[in-house]
């Protein structure tokens, strides 16, 4: 790594899905990491699909994101040459997608003969919070997004204990489904959080899951089912979207709450799509505890938030990884 008394620039790159994000970080002496760019395309294509088409996800990807690093880089008004490190997810993800932005990573990496850091998704999105507060174990992360609910416990900085996770949909999913059901378009998580805010969330009388039930896990396949039920009942679109978004943001939050006293931790990390939730973020904040969210644009899938996890571990002074290393599909973030 070059000289740490001056600032180091690190570019992060998100290729796991259907975004291609490119993002900058810069990275002080002191340790402190400041986003300067973060370039998202979010691709269209899989919209008359009814989901992602995972061939086609890699092939906008290796077409966009030239365009999307140039973006980013304007946006931080640095040259190529300006780097110090980069960062690319490497799992988990779709294999084909994630390809794309850890081979033009770790490329990019070579040319310019500085480090290279393959980044876990999960561990980008937990850092995405990075860019509001400095995040100094212990603390409770719980990440909440299209495929991903999972609480875990950090006790120590890189080191993630699971303490709890969905039992069947993701939080996010849960949404979009339901999104979906009541005809309130993709994604879902922003049009239920718009409809909720014109229906009452007493309307439908959604059970909070596994209320009362030891551990720190997580249901969502129930709410949609009572969802479907109430739709059938004649529930309207927005007394939907409220009321299961209170039960959903209930279940979240409680359960964090409870966890947060078991291990005694003060501060939670909530990331992940879902954590960009309004409804969330208020329930959240009458808690008491310390909640440190990602900032604007920081939520959903993005390459900042790989820059971010590529700062901490450049701080940390983890070694950089070898060039050889490939893309996992299926990758448990948890070392214990
Ligand atoms: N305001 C919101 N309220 C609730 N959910 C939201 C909101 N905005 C986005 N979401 C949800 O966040 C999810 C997308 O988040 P993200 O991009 O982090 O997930 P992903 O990358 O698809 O999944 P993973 O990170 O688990 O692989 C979608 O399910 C979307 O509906
Ligand atoms: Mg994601």
């Amino acid at each position: 790594m070059s000289d740490r008394s001056v600032p180091l620039r690190i570019l992060g790159i998100d290729t796991s899905c259907d975004d291609t994000g490119v993002g900058v970080v810069e990275l002080t002496p002191g340790g402190a990491a400041r986003v300067l760019a973060n370039r998202v395309w979010s691709q269209t294509v899989h919209a008359q699909y009814g989901g992602v088409m995972p061939e086609l996800a890699s092939r906008e990807h290796v077409e966009r994101i030239d365009a999307i690093m140039g973006d980013a880089l304007a946006e931080a008004d640095l040259r190529v040459q300006d780097l110090d490190a980069v960062a690319a997810t490497s799992g988990p993800g779709l294999v084909g997608a994630l390809l794309v932005g850890l081979m033009y990573g770790k490329g990019l990496a070579q040319a310019l003969n500085v480090p290279f850091y393959a980044a876990h998704h999960l561990e980008g999105h937990i850092f995405a919070a990075a860019s509001e507060a400095e995040l100094n174990a212990p603390y409770l992360a719980l990440v909440v997004s299209g495929g991903h609910t999972h609480l875990f416990d950090v006790p120590s900085d890189g080191q993630y204990v699971l303490i709890g996770a969905t039992r069947d949909d993701a939080a996010g999913e849960a949404f979009d489904k339901i999104a979906r059901l009541a005809g309130l378009g993709y994604p879902g998580g922003p049009a239920i959080s718009e409809a909720a805010t014109r229906g009452d969330p007493h309307a439908v009388p959604f059970k909070e899951p596994l209320k009362g039930q030891p551990g720190f896990d997580f249901s969502f396949s129930g709410l949609k089912t009572a969802a479907l039920l109430a739709h059938r009942g004649g529930a309207s679109p927005e007394n939907l979207a409220a009321s299961f978004q209170r039960a959903a943001v209930n279940a979240l939050v409680n359960t964090t709450v409870r966890a947060a006293g078991a291990t005694g931790r003060g501060t939670v990390v909530v990331s992940g799509g879902v954590a960009a939730n309004r409804a969330l973020r208020e329930a959240f904040g009458a808690t008491g505890l310390r909640v440190v969210f990602p900032g604007r644009g920081l939520n959903t899938d993005n390459g900042a938030m790989i820059a971010l996890a590529g700062a901490a571990a450049i701080q940390a002074g983890r070694p950089a990884s070898a060039l050889d290393g490939g893309a996992t599909a299926y990758a448990p973030l948890a070392n214990a």
